[in-house]
């Protein structure tokens, strides 16, 4: 049973589709304080659970930690983050007594979830106009799944999209590409799409290519076709300002850039040097901004992925100029320590500044809307631009379309990655952490870069992160300009890799097909083990294993040198070990178990009385047989 609680007035945010009556906020069943900030706090158990949150740092469980909504340009996803690129503000308590709420509020939210207490949950909102929802319910998959109905059906990517991905900020040329798409071959590695990093545009320009890489754009990118390999360009949220580029001028004239106090442009820099920020939350620029991707679709391109768009900003124009002024009064001055901290300040500071983001405005259809008072939907926004415009143009499922910033509502027109880790053995487990948390909020299209995104990889890093990779709906290996190769053919043993990329291919149909039914459902694909088993105490506790649909349960291996895990069977179920054709089974009971699992396998465990079926291995999506299935 959902309740809506509005108060002030609030933005339209589209998170919610269905449309509720508001019930008197007196009547709102926690401790409500309103004012400039609202403040919402009641006390949970001191064995409950809070779950939900979607993208952040931290447990399945989020007790003990003060989070943030705010969208993060934040490639450190350490311990000490309390927010990264998505504002997902929906958490469902579990205890004798059961809820879920949902935060609609576009700025920034603090969740201190028994961190300043033990037992008690404060979340302040940095504002006073917003909608809450409060969900009773029996089940946290229950409740999950009401506020899934309220929020809409999640996005459905084209079926190709499940094959694998290989990425790279740093291919170039059309060659680069080539030798991406035979090396796969060559070795046996199933591949189905190639992603373009900033790298293919013109001057890291959005909408266009440099001709000198690519000659001739159509003929390539539908050579790639032709070998069943889909071209995934990114697009990154802030157009260049440059007199002659034709989607500035226009956006320019037709006034759809965000503007500062004075009603200038707003400027500030990322990759393409000085950019002005389209404004999404403009009806009529987020029309215009989502045409421009027919630029490429045009061109036979069938899939995105939306960058940058928190927004991240590098510096804006004010904010270096203020640098430059503090490092000029320093230099005149004998550096004592204090000072020196000052200046290392000054020039950090000017990233992603608050400062910043308080000094730009939208126009939206209630009128000039400061940016910080909106600020976790602008990415969202920048999906809503490109994902209506392929709606209209294609229908559905027919456009791949994942973003890095996102807030609840995005989920509907797209995916979302979970932005730039590191090749770290801990990024393993955080990206099976985030999975259920980010389902809970309607994203079920979603991965983490495999293998790492920053830092160097390892062969057995990146077979141990493939074999998790291998049930994730978005499985793409993706990695920094200058780190050290690691596509699936750079290493050593290219058999191997084989063997677990066969594996995805084999679990396709299953995996499709669960994650429709996720889809219609309102269901997770990926759950807590304490969803599925809430009297077993020991379930409740585990944050290194997921079910995954109703048939299986996953555990892999995130830590090096290790030939196997300890396991905890909530019941008795068969392991199955999965390795290129071979198939090893063998029962369990209910318990702990150490498990060996060699890093060319990827170990599965199937629940009592459920089967899954399997496909063939095939090398790329198109010649996947998804009629001839064997069970195990
Ligand atoms: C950002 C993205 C990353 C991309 C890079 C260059 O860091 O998160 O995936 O490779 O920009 O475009």
């Amino acid at each position: 049973m959902i309740k809506k609680y509005t108060i002030g007035s609030p933005i339209e945010t589209f998170a919610v589709v269905k449309k509720l009556t508001s019930e008197p906020k007196e009547s709102f069943p926690l401790s409500l304080e309103t004012g400039e900030k609202t403040v919402i706090s009641f006390e949970i158990g001191e064995n409950d659970a809070v779950y939900g949150l979607g993208e952040a740092s931290r447990g399945i469980n989020k007790r003990g930690w003060v989070y943030e909504s705010w969208c993060s340009d934040e490639t450190n996803h350490t311990e000490d983050k309390k927010a990264l690129y998505g504002a997902h503000n929906f958490i469902v308590v579990s205890g004798k007594k059961k809820f879920g709420l949902f935060v609609d509020f576009p700025s920034k939210i603090e969740w201190d979830i028994c961190y300043s207490k033990t037992n008690e949950v404060k979340i302040t909102l940095f504002g006073g106009d917003a909608d809450l929802y409060y969900i009773d319910g029996e089940t946290e998959r229950g409740i999950t799944r009401e506020f899934r109905e309220l929020i809409g059906k999640s996005y459905i990517p084209p079926f190709w999209a499940f094959g694998y991905q290989q990425s790279c900020w740093g291919y170039a040329k059309q060659e680069d590409f080539f030798g991406v798409r035979d090396s796969h071959r060559e070795n046996n590695l199933p591949l189905d799409c190639i992603y373009m990093d900033i790298d293919y545009m013109d001057a890291f320009k959005d909408f266009t290519v440099n001709h000198e890489l690519f000659p001739d754009f159509e003929s390539f990118v539908s050579d790639m076709k032709a070998h069943n390999i889909h071209l995934i360009p990114i697009i990154d949220a802030g157009v260049k300002k440059q007199t002659g580029y034709s989607v500035y001028d226009e956006g320019h004239e037709k006034g759809y850039f965000c503007k500062d106090e004075d009603g200038n442009e707003f400027e500030c820099g990322v990759w393409p040097g000085i950019v002005g920020l389209p404004d999404f939350l403009n009806k009529d620029a987020r029309e215009w901004f989502g045409s421009q991707y027919k630029t490429l679709t045009d061109m036979g391109i069938d899939g995105f992925w939306n960058d940058m768009n928190e927004p991240a900003l590098f510096y804006s124009v004010k904010g270096l100029k203020k640098a430059h002024k503090k490092l000029d009064e320093l230099r005149k001055k004998d550096i004592d320590i204090w000072s020196f901290f000052g200046m290392k300040d000054a020039v950090l500071g000017v990233q992603n500044s608050m400062e910043d983001y308080s000094s730009f405005y939208h126009s939206t259809d209630g009128g000039r809307v400061c940016h910080k008072d909106v600020h976790n939907l602008y990415g969202a926004f920048m999906t809503k631009a490109a994902s209506d415009f392929f709606e209209k143009e294609f229908g559905s499922e027919k456009t791949l379309l994942f973003s890095r910033a996102s807030y609840i509502g995005a989920h509907r027109g797209s995916g979302i990655w979970f932005g730039d880790n590191f090749s770290w053995w801990s990024h393993i487990l955080l990206n099976l952490k985030m999975l259920p948390s980010v389902n809970m909020c309607g994203f079920l299209y979603c991965g983490a870069d495999l293998g790492g995104f920053n830092n160097n990889c390892t062969e057995d890093l990146l077979l141990r992160w493939l074999a998790l990779g291998v049930f994730t709906p978005l499985m793409r290996n993706h990695r920094a300009l200058g780190t050290r190769a690691q596509e699936a053919y750079q290493f050593e043993h290219t058999e191997w890799f084989a063997d677990v990329l066969a594996v995805r291919y084999r679990l396709i149909p299953y995996l499709y097909k669960t994650f429709r039914r996720c889809a219609d459902e309102g269901d997770m694909m990926f759950r807590p083990l304490a969803f599925d088993y809430p009297d077993d105490e020991i379930a409740k506790q585990v944050e290194d294993q997921l079910m995954l649909g109703d048939e299986c349960m996953i555990a892999p291996i995130y830590e090096q040198n290790k030939n196997g895990r300890y396991v905890y069977l909530p019941e008795d179920m068969t392991l199955v070990k999965l390795s290129g054709e071979k198939i090893e089974k063998q029962k369990l009971s209910k318990g702990l178990h150490y498990i060996e699992v060699k890093l060319s396998e990827v170990p599965l465990f199937i629940r009592n009385g459920k089967q899954i079926p399997l496909a063939a291995p095939a090398l790329n999506t198109a010649e996947l047989r998804r009629d001839e299935l064997i069970f195990i």
